[in-house]
């Protein structure tokens, strides 16, 4: 078992075979080229790449990220350098570089079409294995909503991306949603989403006192870092309860194997690191490693048999 949840690409999620369970969170590993100096991507399951969207976005303004005790605020605004240029240098590279490391293609856009754009651009590159939907933008189009916080949009969307390609579609949700992130879910597998990635960050805002103002350029932020453990942990354990065969992306404040643990037994079948790998890029192989050593530890066979086996109080 260790050597095999280490090694071979054998863990299989959504007809995908992933070398071990352990991601990159996405904007964390840029397109992966960034952080390959400092990073062993052929340690590590897949890579949930940097926001896609249509045209470059240059991004929020500085300081567009900060720490505090419980993790880090960031505002960068999804800055990345836009479908062509991805599709003809940052992922080209990805595929020959590290062929077994699973690929999904994290997208955003400010209307349906600016999605299907994007998934239609890039589904038949050799190498994107999945697309996620960060579906925490807002939509342009009906006054800035949400589009996950939106029943109708998310439902629309989810249909036009289904409808744009064959691959794997996860739907990144927010954890502000709360107990309704079981109802986005179910929304966005009745519209053809394969799984779903949670969470996302949380909105907020860290105050720089002598300056009497936000600490972050945009004002507010999105919540990374160990005070989202409890949030995605908890989202996790509330969809797996109710859609128990839907692939579940688990995230938010994972920095060690015991946490990303934490994760399957709450029903993830892969899980992601974000925040961690920022402050130590070694952190998601380490993590790899922690769950081998705990499948040891515990005399479990095969990591796949704990997902979802979390025991609730009586
Ligand atoms: C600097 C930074 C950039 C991010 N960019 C994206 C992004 O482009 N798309 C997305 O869906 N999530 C993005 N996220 C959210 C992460 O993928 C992840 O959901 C979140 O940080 C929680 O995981 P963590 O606590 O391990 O960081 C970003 C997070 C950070 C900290």
């Amino acid at each position: 078992m260790s050597a095999q949840v280490a090694a071979s690409p054998n863990w299989n999620v959504a007809g995908l075979a992933f070398r071990n369970p352990v991601l990159l969170a996405a904007g964390t590993a840029g397109f992966g080229r960034e952080v390959d100096d400092v990073l062993d991507l052929s340690a590590i399951g897949g890579i949930a790449t940097k926001a896609v969207s249509v045209a470059p976005r240059h991004g929020a303004p500085p300081l567009r990220v900060s720490e505090f005790a419980g993790g880090m605020i960031n505002a960068i605004g999804l800055a990345n350098p836009g479908l062509d240029a991805v599709r003809a240098h940052y992922l080209p590279w990805l595929h020959q570089t590290y062929p077994n490391t699973r690929v999904l293609v994290n997208v955003v856009g400010n209307s349906v079409d600016d999605f299907e754009t994007v998934v239609g651009g890039l589904t038949d590159l050799p190498g994107v294995d999945a697309f996620e939907l960060n579906v925490s933008c807002p939509n342009v189009k009906a006054g800035g909503l949400e589009f996950g916080a939106d029943p109708v949009a998310l439902a629309a969307l989810v249909s036009a991306a289904r409808a744009t390609t064959a691959r794997p579609l996860f739907v990144k949700l927010s954890p502000t949603l709360g107990a309704g992130v079981v109802e986005a879910a179910r929304v966005s597998v009745e519209h053809g989403a394969t799984g779903v990635t949670l969470v996302n960050t949380m909105p907020g805002l860290v105050v720089d006192t002598a300056r009497r103002k936000p600490k972050i350029g945009f004002g507010t932020g999105g919540v990374s870092g160990p005070a989202l453990l409890p949030l995605g942990l908890l989202a996790t354990w509330r969809v797996r309860q109710a859609l128990p065969e839907v692939p579940i992306i688990g995230l938010g404040g994972i920095s060690s194997g015991e946490e990303a643990i934490q994760y399957l037994l709450a029903g993830a079948s892969l899980v992601g690191v974000g925040t961690a790998a920022l402050r130590d890029p070694r952190a998601p192989e380490r993590i790899a490693r922690e769950l081998v050593a705990w499948a040891d530890r515990h005399a479990v066979r095969d990591l796949h048999s704990i997902i979802g086996t979390l025991e609730w109080p009586s």
